[in-house]
């Protein structure tokens, strides 16, 4: 009988230790700052990773700083000074966050920079993004193959304008640098044509990656090239992002362009406007970048450093934020067309049918 009972004690006893509720991280504190609720990613990205991080029991001080860099470096010290343990940053301007990181530093706070990589502060602990690099040579080889660049010659040539996004974040280098690796040479031999001249990053930057912005230069370029469908030819618009394409592509609606002429223009980040925008057929392509999957990363890298376990790293050469390589993990970027946004981006779970209607 004794026997009997000790096996059903044990018995219950294995079953009430796999039911016992996950270790919680009890009130442990994570600041998370975002650059701006303006534009549709971040506030994607806040709020997956305010969800994630609270179903791990974390405490989440989530703040968007208005595109303003004393906001965000007043939110971040902050977030130093009521006691978070981890720091999550998205920067305005990856240089300018050099002070306020020394002081958690001081206060052993483990910094991850979170997409974008904060330069030149050795506080930076990981950093998570996406390949960038692979963004911009999706861009560019998309050009390339659509607008058959290896058939053309200096006779027949592709024009083209070019636009990026913020000279203060880091991404651009890559994304921009990505893109021009491919073009660079269809430059050089006169298979494509920059009308403007204006080939640099500084003089394709778009400030704050701000939509107006973008829109400001096309117009400009429009009327200083003379583009229109019955003037001077334009082939194709360079985008690094969507926000900026949202912008030109207004721009070239203005100007008269419709679904049956219109210019080729890239992307990334299938926001809303820029799919329906594909659909419509006046964007050609976007990166789908799963910020699902990003913020799934980091979670995972501020359990790891409250752990005291190693966080997820699988890139140590790529990113050197002018202290050192700052170890990193990479998410998958993904080439997203009208062909197959439904796949990846409805059937995922990303949008329903209805917002992209
Ligand atoms: C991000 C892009 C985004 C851009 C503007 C970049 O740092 O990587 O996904 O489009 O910022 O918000």
């Amino acid at each position: 009988m004794k026997k009997i009972i000790s096996l059903v004690l044990a018995a219950l006893m294995v079953t009430s230790a796999f039911a016992a509720p996950k270790k919680k991280a009890g009130n442990v504190k994570v600041g998370v700052s975002m650059p701006t609720k303006d534009l549709q990613r971040w506030n994607q990205d806040g709020s997956n990773m305010k969800k994630s991080l609270e179903k791990q029991g974390y405490v989440v001080d989530l703040q968007y700083a208005n595109n303003d860099i004393a906001t965000q470096v007043s939110q971040v010290e902050n977030m130093i000074s009521t006691g978070c343990k981890v720091l999550v940053i998205a920067s305005i301007d990856g240089s300018a966050l050099k002070s306020v990181l020394a002081q958690a530093k001081t206060k052993k706070i483990p910094v991850i920079a979170y997409d974008r990589l904060i330069m030149n502060s050795d506080a930076v602990s990981y950093y998570a993004t996406f390949d960038n690099y692979k963004v911009g040579v999706f861009q560019g080889q998309f050009l390339v193959d659509k607008l058959g660049l290896d058939k053309r010659t200096k006779a027949n040539p592709a024009y083209m304008e070019l636009f990026t996004g913020d000279s203060g974040d880091n991404n651009v280098n890559f994304f921009f640098g990505g893109a021009m690796d491919i073009l660079t040479p269809y430059i050089n031999k006169g298979v494509i044509v920059i009308k403007s001249g204006q080939k640099t990053k500084a003089q394709c930057a778009t400030l704050n990656w701000s939509t107006e912005e973008a829109q400001k230069r096309m117009e400009n370029l429009i009327s200083s090239q003379g583009y229109g469908p019955t003037k001077q030819k334009l082939d194709a618009v360079y985008s690094s992002n969507d926000s900026c394409a949202n912008g030109i592509t207004n721009a070239l609606v203005a100007a008269g362009y419709t679904a049956d002429n219109f210019p080729l223009v890239t992307g990334q980040d299938c926001d809303i406007t820029s799919t329906k925008n594909m659909i419509k057929g006046i964007q050609a392509m976007s990166v789908f970048k799963d910020t699902r999957t990003l913020a799934s990363k980091v979670v995972e890298m501020v359990d790891a450093l409250c752990k005291g376990t190693q966080p997820p790293i699988n890139d140590n050469k790529t990113y050197n934020n002018g202290t050192g390589i700052i170890p990193s993990f990479l998410c998958e970027p993904v080439f997203a067309t009208k062909e197959n946004y439904k796949t990846l981006l409805i059937d995922s779970g990303y949008y329903t049918a209805k917002q992209l209607q």
